[in-house]
């Protein structure tokens, strides 16, 4: 793979050393043309009719959809467009046919936001929720397993942890939840852009995923995949024009018909974008989205996987040399773009890090639940001089200490 290619793409790499996806990642330039084409557009306005504006402009959105769907081998009726994960995840948790005493099983190493909703919910309706420990930053499957109960509905969790970066075995949990009728609900936000899911293979149900990290995107936009046997099962929480059927000559010869009335009886698409309840929404983001989805399709997911684990082995081994503690399980099978260690303290992972963002090395440091340190986040276009620049510079920072 040629990286510099790829990096031309991304021209905020020039002056510093970005391994910080897991935050807020660079956009590709395809993005922004992409983006610039429809500020053009909006700035012009209509050539002759606003209403086939206003389509032109759903259709050049919709190519989000399509991108989505083929970067986890879905159908493109089972995506829908959302402002973010934390969206999309609010969205699942409204929808799911929940009542009083049922159980949804998390893990204590999630983000605030895959967790808020169902403490929401357990507000509001009493729902309960079980907490899976980690072991060691890890998750393990027969540790779920053995929370389940009858009333047990959901296991809602993150592939890819935040603070740690540790993957976990989608495909082992998958086919638990689906064999015990569970809802398998998955937070893709630190995964996607870095690791391929086909969820042709792997049983998810509902899997949410915004676009600013891995997937390189520049505003509020992401996407949300509902297995399409799933659809009648769930109740939209909300509605907008993309949840309910186009009438059949189009919103434009609707709206111009004199017998219409808005108190009627809607019929809701079957396919996920029963979920878009935004209206007109985030048109520059989702257009930024598209684009950068397309370049990440267009460049092949597997092999920007191959990529980011060659140089995620490159830093495991370089830490290892130093002598550093690392605090990412390293076994490939549970890693993704993210390696995080830690020099011993918070203190001294923060000094790191300040230290690292004056030499414009730009990482971040995380915790939660007592797992955290440093994190490193390897995108596909970091090259090994990157992290030999990182690697480099820690080991001044220790030197001097
Ligand atoms: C695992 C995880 N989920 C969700 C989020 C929030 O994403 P969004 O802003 O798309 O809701 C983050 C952000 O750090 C995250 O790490």
């Amino acid at each position: 793979m040629n990286v510099d290619h790829i990096r031309a793409q991304f021209p905020g790499l020039r002056d510093k050393t970005f391994l910080d996806a897991a935050c807020v990642s660079i956009a590709p330039r395809a993005a922004i043309a992409a983006i610039e084409e429809f500020l053009h557009m909006a700035l012009q306005g209509p050539e002759r009719s606003a209403t086939l504006h206003h389509i032109a402009m759903d259709e050049k959105r919709a190519r989000a959809r399509r991108e989505a769907a083929r970067l986890i081998n879905a159908g493109e009726d089972e995506i829908a467009l959302v402002e973010s994960t934390t969206h999309g995840l609010s969205l699942a948790a409204q929808a799911l046919p929940l009542e009083r005493d049922h159980r949804v099983i998390l893990c204590d190493l999630e983000f605030l936001q895959l967790a808020l909703p169902w403490c929401q919910l357990s507000e509001r309706i009493g729902i309960q929720i079980d907490v899976v420990s980690h072991r060691e930053g890890m998750i393990n499957v027969q540790d779920i397993a053995d929370r389940i109960t009858e009333k047990t509905k959901v296991v809602a969790i993150s592939s890819v942890q935040w603070t740690n970066g540790f993957r976990c075995d989608l495909d082992a949990l998958g086919a638990l939840c689906r064999d015990r009728d569970i809802w398998l609900i998955v937070d893709a936000i630190q995964q996607l852009g870095a690791i391929p899911i086909d969820v042709q293979k792997t049983p998810i149900d509902i899997l949410a995923c915004g676009g600013h990290k891995w997937l390189n995107a520049p505003f509020g936009a992401g996407f949300l995949y509902v297995r399409r046997e799933r659809v009648p099962d769930l109740r939209p929480p909300m509605a907008g024009y993309l949840s309910v059927e186009t009438p059949s000559g189009g919103w434009g010869e609707y709206f111009q018909t004199p017998t219409i009335t808005p108190i009627r009886a809607y019929r809701f698409v079957r396919e996920a974008r029963r979920y878009e309840i935004g209206g007109t929404g985030n048109y520059p983001g989702t257009i930024g989205l598209a684009a950068s989805l397309r370049l990440i399709n267009e460049l092949g997911p597997s092999r920007l996987a191959e990529h980011i684990f060659r140089l995620t082995d490159h830093l495991v081994a370089g830490l290892q040399t130093l002598g550093i503690r690392l605090v990412t399980p390293i076994d490939r099978q549970y890693r993704s773009g993210i390696i995080t260690f830690t020099m011993g303290s918070v203190r001294e992972n923060v000094e790191l890090m300040e230290y690292l963002l004056d030499h414009r090395v730009c990482v971040s440091v995380r915790y939660t639940s007592w797992v955290g340190g440093v994190r490193v986040s390897c995108h596909f276009y970091n090259s090994p001089e990157d992290v030999d620049r990182l690697l480099n510079l820690v080991d001044v920072w220790r030197r001097r200490r």
